[in-house]
């Protein structure tokens, strides 16, 4: 199994290493089987797959509930799981609980937070008890109304000296790793050369350790204009229309079931179904 300190020895040996982010068994089992590392139950299912607009509406109860399936399905990832907004923010105390549900509860063996600041102090907290904590910084999607949107962070001198002193800061506090999202390139690899521990980047350019996306969006599951960052490795949402319209023609037109999906009372071929006409005179008594 994938250990946090695989995840640091990756970067000791310059491994880059793939993340991809899972809410259910039937996914999680594929990613584990494929040896994808790392598996982040990410608050982003709150858009995927339960269609809210921001990841602000997603509660603890959501995540736990999606993080439990995922460790159902995985036995070789690193399984993170994603704090949610007002899942920490109250006091340490409530942090602590939070991500002590994830562990105890989900199966999950760290937790993501999101934000410099006063998650330095709670990341401090959390490690010293036990439980690894993943960093994220940048275009953090829970501040999206204080960013005034989804917008790449760290353009300014004074925003990017922000992120490297934070990222400094979760590193001295005992985060693992750290995700680093919608920044500039250049600025994703001045942090990732600072720091011990790897970084993560997505929308944050090549010079980060490893990468995570959206499964959704790699597959192409999610339609409509991607971010520029996504790449689609797949046309999934084209399959499933495809294979969708297929069969409600095959259905219209009788084709399925086949003989080959259908049972018989001996075991032996099913016979042939009768056509409405056949049903209504008998075949060949027309
Ligand atoms: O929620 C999520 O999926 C994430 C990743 C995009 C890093 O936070």
């Amino acid at each position: 199994m994938t250990t946090v300190l695989d995840v640091q020895r990756f970067k000791e040996e310059g491994r880059r290493f793939a993340v991809l982010t899972a809410y259910d068994f039937l996914s999680a089992r594929i990613l584990d089987e494929a040896g994808i590392p790392i598996l982040l139950v990410g608050d982003s299912l709150g858009m995927v797959m339960l269609g809210y607009p921001t990841t602000l509406p997603v509660t603890l109860d959501e995540m736990i509930h999606h993080a439990k399936a995922v460790a159902r399905g995985s036995q070789q990832a690193l399984l993170v799981g994603d704090m949610p907004f007002m899942s920490y923010h109250r006091s340490v105390e409530q942090a602590i609980a939070s991500a002590g549900r994830f562990l105890q509860e989900a199966g999950m063996h760290a937790v993501k937070l999101e934000g410099g600041g006063r998650i330095v102090e709670i990341t401090g907290k959390l490690t010293a008890l036990g439980i690894p904590v993943m960093g994220h910084l940048g275009l953090t999607p829970q501040f999206v109304h204080q960013m005034g949107g989804f917008k790449v962070q760290g353009k300014s001198d004074k925003q990017a000296a922000g992120i490297i002193a934070d990222a400094r800061a979760l590193e001295q506090a005992g985060a693992f790793s750290l995700v680093l999202e919608g920044v500039p390139a250049d600025l994703a690899t001045r942090v990732t050369k600072g720091l011990r521990i790897p970084t993560i980047g997505i929308g944050a350019g090549a010079g980060t350790d490893g990468q995570v996306l959206v499964l959704h969006d790699m597959l192409g599951l999610t339609t409509g204009k991607a971010p520029k960052f996504v790449k689609r490795y797949a046309n999934l949402a084209g399959e499933i229309t495809k294979a969708a319209v297929r069969y409600v023609q095959e259905v219209g037109d009788g084709t399925f079931p086949g003989p080959e999906h259908t049972y018989s009372a001996n075991g032996g071929p099913a016979a042939k179904p009768q056509q409405p006409d056949e049903v209504k005179y008998g075949a060949g008594q027309k």
